[in-house]
């Protein structure tokens, strides 16, 4: 088999050329041909050595596929040790991503030029990991134990220029990497630059009690992962320890982070990222619309944020309002937005008004007529929505994808309001629409292929991650919600408060309890949704009498001062509050209801596996294309906690059988909602993880 590794000698300089597509991973392979490619230049006549990449990137990390399999020889901290005990003077040529085991590469060659296009950076805590190829050791050589410390425990990549004045990277240079490498090294060697190897540099001495204080902030930053500390502790030794001590500390805290359940999870929400933008069925490649111009009809809450996501994407919008002052509150609140990035230092005030200028105003449907998509934000009323589309069927060009934003409405049913339901679909944003990173993309029984490849590409433009869902009640996410909040509002009603209960979610990890998610989305939402079903429809009414008699008490969450909490006017700091629990008793008492302790592992086990058992369905059923894509949609647009992978992942961590007994103590105790889903039964009876199961599909 060929190497992914090339040498050669250009004008007395060694290179090596590492072409390992799509980013350079750092796979078995790669590894040995660098190692091989490193012994030549020991004993050929080259003077020096530039390790450089072809392709769209330096090397972008370690092979993330190999991990959790046995590691094969040769290990990468010992092939960058190799480089780095190089007696020739060896220059890291970077561009693209050079990222984690990629950037430690550079770290351990002696000298770095860059692109200034490169970014560079350590991802690994993004995988529950952090560098474990001597970064820990040689980046604070370089640049002091607090840029270290940021760097590596934010996982958010930088600059060449930044890299530069951190003393990460010596040289950037605008184009032509090789030639300057090449032209770089030829000056090293002529103006007899020393080896300078990164693991003999003095490590700045610092105070106990900044580790101390650093541990504290990272614990707090963290909210459960344990890597950012793991990686703290690695640190903490390139200052308390010989170089050599260090890197063996680093690797076996690598290790021990490798075999968790953490990295277990966050290697899986990767791949399970990539893999929810496959449609099955169509190739990679397939045929798409080409989009330049979109158009937004309904500028409040959600269209407003759509306008930004596109507009920051540079894609030219139209933002339609029904009149000119609903047009004109929703660019002010635009306004607002830009603004507030700018304080915040997200955007320079040049890019909020390049960005800002991108968006223009309509009130008239004559100026849709060009637009390449149309995404209907308006509110959630279905008569409301078709008349829309049928005005829109006959104002767009032919071929303009038509897609509604709707939570809840039928995708179908808003299709056949127009002669062409094949270019009709849903693109179901999250609130804030311009920072959620999720996008649920409905299929719709008719929608064209092309359609389809097109929005789920489109979604990457705009910095989304797209899942595709098939037409149900709440797509994915919002048809999961349903019996994660119904046991939420049954837990309260039986015992708990609501600080017991939003607690309990938080510590094991989501980014919010239901019940304060409730007074942020708005409890009056599920009162009207609730009121314009036939009473047999609305569900037990244990699990909404709480929620409504709030909402008729004018409690109708964050938006009115309070709902199951208060809210401080001044400082929106939520507070519990005795109403609550005396409308919670009185409720419980009219139903009839003996309240009782319930503790937190119950709430956490009913809640999650109300998520686990209604995803199975979902699945089953075909709406969701895999288990995975599940997960995606829980971890990226519900504040479900990556560490542990999204519902389906945990449920296959906990063990089906687990699961499947608990839902079926839950179903004795509390009824027949919680009749398990039928593949939860058969894969337990098989013997299969959903994993297993996924890959057989
Ligand atoms: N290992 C294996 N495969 C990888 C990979 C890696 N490190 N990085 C990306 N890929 C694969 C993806 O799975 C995807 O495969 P697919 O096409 O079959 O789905 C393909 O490469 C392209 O990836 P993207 O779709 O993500 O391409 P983008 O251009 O959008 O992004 C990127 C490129 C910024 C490099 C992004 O892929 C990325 O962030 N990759 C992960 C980088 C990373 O985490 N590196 C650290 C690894 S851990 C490590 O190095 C440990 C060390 O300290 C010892
Ligand atoms: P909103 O009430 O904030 O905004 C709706 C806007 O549509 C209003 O500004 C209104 O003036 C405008 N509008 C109404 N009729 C119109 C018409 N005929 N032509 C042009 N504009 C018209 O509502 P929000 O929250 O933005 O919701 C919009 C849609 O997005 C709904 O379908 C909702 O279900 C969905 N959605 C809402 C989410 C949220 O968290 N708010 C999340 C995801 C989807």
């Amino acid at each position: 088999m060929n190497s992914p590794v090339s040498y050669e000698i250009v004008d007395s300089i060694g290179v090596i050329t590492v072409d390992n597509p799509p980013v350079n991973a750092l796979s078995h392979a790669v590894r040995e041909g660098i190692l091989d490619a490193i012994h030549v230049t020991k004993s050929d006549e080259s003077r020096a050595v530039v390790i450089l990449c072809a392709g769209r990137t330096f090397i972008a990390g370690a092979d993330i596929t190999e991990f959790g399999k046995p590691p094969l020889e040769p290990y990468l901290p010992d092939l960058l040790n190799e480089i780095e005990a190089s007696e020739k003077v060896v220059i890291a040529a970077l561009h693209g991503t050079v990222l984690g085991g990629g950037f430690e590469t550079a770290l351990a060659c002696h000298y770095r030029i860059a692109l200034d296009s490169a970014k560079v950076g350590f991802p690994e805590v993004k995988l529950g990991l952090f560098p474990g190829a001597g970064g820990t050791q040689r980046v604070p050589r370089l640049t002091g134990i607090e840029a270290a410390v940021e760097l590596m425990a934010s996982g958010n990549p930088i600059g060449a220029a930044q890299a530069a004045d951190l003393g990460l990277v010596d040289k950037v240079v605008s184009d032509d990497l090789r030639q300057a490498a090449l032209e770089y090294a030829a000056d090293l060697v002529a103006s007899g630059a020393p080896i300078r190897r990164t693991r003999d540099l003095d490590v700045e001495a610092v105070d106990d009690g900044v580790f101390v204080a650093m541990q504290a902030e990272l614990a707090k930053r963290a909210r459960g992962q344990i890597a950012p500390l793991k990686m703290l502790e690695a640190v903490k030794g390139a200052v308390t320890m010989p170089f050599e001590e260090g890197l063996l500390q680093e690797r076996a805290l690598f290790w021990e982070l490798m075999q968790g359940s953490q990295s277990r999870a966050l290697r899986h929400i990767f791949f399970a990222e990539r893999e929810a933008a496959k449609i099955k069925g169509l190739p990679r490649d397939a045929t798409r619309r080409e989009i330049q111009s979109v158009g937004i009809i309904g500028g409040g809450t959600m269209g407003g944020g759509i306008a930004m996501s596109f507009a920051n994407a540079g894609f030219a919008v139209t933002m339609l309002e029904i009149d000119d002052e609903a047009l004109e509150r929703g660019l002010s609140i635009i306004d607002r937005n830009y603004g507030g990035s700018v304080k915040r230092g997200k955007l320079s005030e040049d890019q909020a008004k390049t960005c800002r200028d991108r968006i223009a105003g309509a009130t008239d449907y004559a100026s849709l007529a060009d637009c390449d998509l149309v995404i209907e934000a308006v509110f959630e009323d279905p008569q409301l929505k078709k008349t829309i589309f049928a005005k829109l069927d006959g104002v767009c060009k032919d071929g303009a994808i038509l897609a509604t934003n709707t939570s809840y409405q039928d995708v179908d049913a808003i299709a056949a309001a127009t002669g062409r339901p094949q270019d009709v679909l849903g693109m179901h944003f999250f609130s804030p629409a311009h920072i959620m990173k999720l996008l649920e993309v409905v299929r719709g029984a008719k929608t064209a292929d092309d359609v389809l490849a097109t929005v789920m590409a489109l979604a990457k433009k705009i910095r989304k991650v797209p899942v595709m869902s098939g037409v149900c009640y709440g797509f994915i996410g919002n048809r999961m919600l349903g019996p994660y909040m119904r046991e939420g509002q049954l837990c309260l009603i039986e015992g708990s408060t609501p600080s017991d209960i939003d607690t309990a979610m938080q510590e094991w990890g989501m980014a919010m309890g239901p019940l304060s998610v409730g007074d942020l989305a708005g409890l009056d939402i599920g009162y009207k949704a609730r009121a314009a079903l036939p009473v047999e429809e609305r569900g037990d009414p244990k699990s909404y009498r709480v929620s409504d008699a709030l909402v008729e008490m004018g409690r109708l969450g964050q938006k009115s001062g309070a709902g199951f909490y208060s809210y401080d006017p001044e400082t929106r700091k939520k507070l519990s509050d005795p109403a609550v629990l005396e409308i919670v008793e009185r409720e419980a008492a009219a139903l009839g209801i003996e309240r009782r302790n319930i503790d937190a592992g119950e709430i956490v086990d009913r809640l999650i596996y109300a998520l686990v058992n209604e995803g199975l369905k979902i699945v089953e059923e075909g709406i969701a294309q895999r288990p995975g894509d599940i997960d995606v949609v829980y971890v990226y647009g519900y504040g479900f906690p990556a560490w542990r992978g999204g519902p389906m992942h945990y449920a296959d961590e906990v063990g089906l059988e687990k699961v499947l007994s608990r839902i079926n103590e839950f179903r004795q105790r509390f009824g027949d909602h919680w009749a398990p889903a039928p593949l939860l039964v058969q894969l337990v009876e098989e013997d299969l993880t959903l994993a297993e199961w996924a890959a057989r599909q």
